[in-house]
């Protein structure tokens, strides 16, 4: 059973191939403006050796620190991978607060499943395994955006309980609860707390 973890060496051999998958796709290019293409650009010369994946676990690791050094703009990310034993499948992200870019684009969540085990369910179970953690760390509901023509990411936002917020200039943004279901339905939100489709014009 695939299983959320925080980053870990134990999968290095399989990490490297899903990265080969993803770069025979295309991605890691220079117009790539992902995380996972930003985490090619600045690691794919150095996490083949262990010394340098383990160097690349911990800089993941350390970005979910609001203590890490980071670029202006930036806000501490939780990385998790979903893997299998010591097969890599899939990573997925939590930032812990929106900025104005992240509010208008990115949202707090970003996954990506390798593409030798995409349509076997694992984002939609990936997504779902994670809420409860984007709650612990503060997120409630989280954005999640997406291409309009993704529509296996709307698919897996969805089944998530997804609700679309607005769409725009081709990006598609939904609310999703963090909150176990019975807690959404028992605590309704604080009468200071605007909707999150209301929030998010405020911002
Ligand atoms: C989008 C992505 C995460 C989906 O991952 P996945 O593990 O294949 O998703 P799932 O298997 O959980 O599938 C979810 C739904 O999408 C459908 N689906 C998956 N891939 C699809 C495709 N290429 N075209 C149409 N539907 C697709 C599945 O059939 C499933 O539908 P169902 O709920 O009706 O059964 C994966 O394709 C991916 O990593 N893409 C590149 C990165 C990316 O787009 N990340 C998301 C950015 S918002």
């Amino acid at each position: 059973m695939p299983q959320l973890s925080p980053p870990t060496a134990a999968v290095h051999h399989s990490f490297l191939a899903a990265m080969a998958e993803f770069a025979a796709e295309g991605r890691g290019g220079p117009r790539d403006d992902s995380v996972l293409g930003d985490e090619m650009r600045r690691f794919a010369a150095t996490w083949t050796t262990r010394d340098g994946f383990a160097a690349f676990v911990a800089a993941l690791r350390a970005d979910s620190l609001d203590t890490t050094p980071r670029p202006p703009g930036f806000v501490p990310a939780t990385t998790y991978w979903w893997i299998d034993g010591e097969e890599y499948l899939a990573r997925i992200v939590v930032r812990h607060r929106l900025t104005p870019h992240l509010l208008a684009t990115g949202g707090h969540i970003g996954y990506d499943v390798r593409p030798t085990a995409r349509r076997r369910g694992h984002a939609t179970e990936m997504l779902r395994a994670a809420l409860p953690i984007a709650h612990r760390l503060g997120v409630s509901p989280a954005l999640l955006t997406c291409d309009i023509t993704n529509v296996a990411s709307m698919k897996v936002i969805e089944a998530n309980g997804g609700q679309r917020a607005d769409e725009g200039e081709g990006i598609a943004r939904y609310w999703v609860p963090t909150a176990p279901l019975e807690r959404a339905v028992a605590d309704p939100p604080p009468a200071h707390q605007p909707p999150p489709d209301q929030r998010a014009r405020e911002k």
